[in-house]
């Protein structure tokens, strides 16, 4: 149980996550039309990995994020034909610094920390390749102490955030993603006619893409996730302000204290109002 997770830099990782692969982001080799898709966890990665595999039609391969696996998997992923997209929850710090040299395209995507908290709860819960936490109230304590996979939501948006001037990077909010479809074609230079783009929409909607198991096996983004291959635990409830379910007042006065605390210097902290 407690060997589920391990601390890499200061930030808890799954086994899936070995300490060679970590060591070994430092020297991955980028390619300079990699697009990275970068995400806290449960923000909206799979939405995103779902409309990005139908803007490029296939042409693209989606891998599963960098960071999981055993360092086998980097040398594969040298060996990939096809253009790439990389899904990471990686801090900005802990990136490969060659993705940073080679001005990759990437694409930040996040969530209100409310709703990405309950929606890990959910994770942590069903998932057997997750640590047990009997109740809401004690991951609550976790998720703001960045006890959890992956570390604390503040310290990863703030990591990206400061370089949100970079025109290499795109910030996406999850309470956006029905009107932003067009906004990532622009910077993907991708040219997807307006019928396209209401179609794409229309297909990425959360039960569009939970009832999509039909196309699993064609589908690259069911593999998104590492830590399951079993979308039912992916697509659990898709909605805006969940966390209203879960927090009692007292724990919705404490997050907001260490919220405003933590993103006093973001400009971006009101896009988490919902
Ligand atoms: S993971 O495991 O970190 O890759 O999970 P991630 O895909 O980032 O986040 C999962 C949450 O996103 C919801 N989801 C969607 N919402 C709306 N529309 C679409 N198409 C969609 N696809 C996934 C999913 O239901 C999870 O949120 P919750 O709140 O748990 O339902």
């Amino acid at each position: 149980e407690a060997e589920l997770l391990h601390t890499f830099k200061g930030i808890p990782f799954t086994t899936r996550s070995s300490p060679e692969l970590l060591k070994s982001l430092d020297t991955f080799d980028a390619r300079e039309d990699d697009v990275l898709l970068v995400s806290y966890p449960k923000s909206g990665t799979h939405w995103l990995a779902g409309v990005l595999a139908k803007l490029y039609n296939t042409q693209v391969t989606i891998t599963s994020p960098i960071e999981f696996g055993d360092i086998s998997r980097l040398e594969e992923l040298n060996k990939l034909s096809s253009k790439r997209i990389i899904p990471t929850h990686l801090d900005y710090n802990m990136l490969p610094p060659n993705f940073k040299k080679k001005k990759c395209k990437m694409i930040y995507i996040s969530r209100n920390p409310k709703d990405t908290a309950v929606s890990m709860f959910h994770y942590y819960r069903d998932n057997p390749n997750l640590p047990t936490v009997d109740t809401w109230t004690a991951f609550f304590d976790l998720f703001l102490k960045g006890n959890v996979v992956c570390g604390s939501w503040f310290d990863h948006f703030l990591s990206w955030e400061e370089h949100e001037d970079e025109n290499n990077i795109l910030f996406l909010f999850y309470e956006d993603m029905k009107k932003v479809v067009k906004e990532i074609c622009l910077f993907l230079s991708l040219n997807v006619s307006d019928n396209d783009i209401q179609d794409i929409c229309r297909k990425s909607s959360f039960l569009e893409m939970k009832n999509d198991t039909e196309k699993e096996n064609s589908d690259p983004s069911h593999t998104v996730c590492a830590l399951t291959s079993n979308r039912k635990l992916i697509f659990r409830k898709g909605a805006v302000g969940d966390w209203k379910n879960y927090f009692t007042p007292k724990q919705n006065i404490r997050f907001q204290e260490i919220f405003n605390e933590k993103m006093k210097l973001s400009k971006m902290a009101d896009s988490f109002i919902y």
